[in-house]
């Protein structure tokens, strides 16, 4: 049978032609000076990158000055978030091509402490030790169970992902803890994003959710820094990470547009799953099958841990954020699920029992009916 498909034809001499224009790109407009020109008006946090500048050899016949010229950028560059960058010490043609806008010094409003804060409280105190750690509650045998066809379907999902996962990294534990840590810093900022826009649609305040997701989120980012520290994924691994993030991002953003409730259901018995890796892992760490060596710098600054702090200890804690994900996500499912999104009233109850003194009276300042 004829296939009914049509391809897209592309010519030899037209892909051709576009493979020696994207090569002809790459020798002469992407020149350092072309780079060098700004992309933003915005003044650039500026930090100071070495890298490796790929230094082309010479042809010994070339004579050509300006070739020459370019092939003597010093190695040392500034780079800036917003996606220009000079060279230090550049040239005065190089300083002349960079608008005044560029060059200003960092705004002092962004002069601020920008250190991750952990989730729980008792990481914000005394630096902890390894009996510290031990000694923080966990309810290691939790699991919801499921209540209704959603969540059936979440919590399958959720186990059949796991045999590939299994199959792929087998004994590669901490490779398989950045591929997973990767994954997992994405329904956080997915969800918080669609909730802020939810926000600005309805007019009406986020019910205290917004700021909490975008902590996890964060909060999952620095599980993968720190793991990152302390293996470096393959190629292989890391040209995978960027398609199941293409994916991920998308099937969870849909997923969140259809049912919200489903999705915080997915991610509650994702962190579930993550609770037994890490309980699995510091197994292995116990048998001598997993290396127990020094923690990460990262790690000891985040989770306040005593410098003498060991892969173990960095396990104790990620576990321990991985079991606030799991119940906070369990919890908000529930809450959508009763209709009783709103967090604030709730909480500030809370603190009223535990004899806590709330910042604010919630209910005054944030409910006027159910807007601003
Ligand atoms: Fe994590
Ligand atoms: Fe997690």
């Amino acid at each position: 049978m004829q296939s009914t498909f049509s391809p897209l034809r592309v010519t030899s001499s037209s892909s051709t032609r576009a493979i020696k224009s994207l090569l002809h790109q790459s020798t002469s407009s992407f020149s350092t000076a072309t780079l060098a020109r700004p992309v933003a008006i915005l003044p650039p946090v500026a930090t100071s990158i070495a890298y490796r500048h790929h230094q082309q050899q010479q042809h010994p016949t070339s004579s050509s000055s300006s070739s020459s010229s370019r092939h003597k950028r010093p190695q040392h560059r500034s780079f800036s978030l917003f996606g220009s960058f000079k060279a230090e010490g550049a040239s005065g043609a190089d300083t002349k091509r960079i608008p005044k806008a560029v060059q200003n010094e960092i705004p002092e409003v962004l002069l601020h402490d920008i250190h991750p804060q952990p989730m729980l409280d008792e990481f914000k105190g005394k630096r902890l030790s390894t009996a510290d750690l031990e000694a923080i509650p966990i309810d290691l045998g939790f699991h919801r169970e499921p209540a209704g066809v959603s969540d059936w379907v979440a919590y399958h999902v959720v186990k059949s992902m796991r045999i590939p996962v299994d199959l792929f990294f087998r004994t590669k534990y901490i490779h398989r803890v950045v591929a997973l840590e990767t994954v997992a810093a994405v329904p956080g900022m997915v969800a918080g994003m669609l909730r802020h826009l939810r926000s600005l649609r309805r007019c009406s305040h986020d019910g205290g959710w917004i700021s909490h997701l975008l902590h996890e989120a964060e909060n999952e980012r620095m599980h993968l820094l720190t793991w990152m520290k302390v293996a470096q994924p393959t190629l292989f691994e890391r040209a995978l990470v960027t398609a199941v993030q293409g994916v991920f991002f998308n099937v969870f953003f849909a997923l969140y547009m259809v049912s919200d409730k489903t999705a915080h259901r997915v991610v509650g018995y994702l962190e579930e799953q993550a609770v037994i890796s890490y309980t699995h892992m510091l197994d292995e760490i116990a048998a001598g099958v997993l290396e127990n060596g020094p923690a990460p710098k990262i790690a000891i600054d985040y989770w306040n841990l005593e410098e003498t702090a060991t892969i173990r200890d960095v396990c104790l804690a990620i576990r321990l954020d991985e079991s606030v994900h799991m119940h906070t996500n369990h919890h908000l499912s529930d809450r959508i699920a009763l209709k009783q999104e709103d967090l604030r009233v709730d909480i500030q109850k809370m603190q009223e029992e535990r004899g806590m003194i709330p910042t604010q009276n919630a209910e005054k300042v944030w409910t006027k009916g159910n807007k601003y």
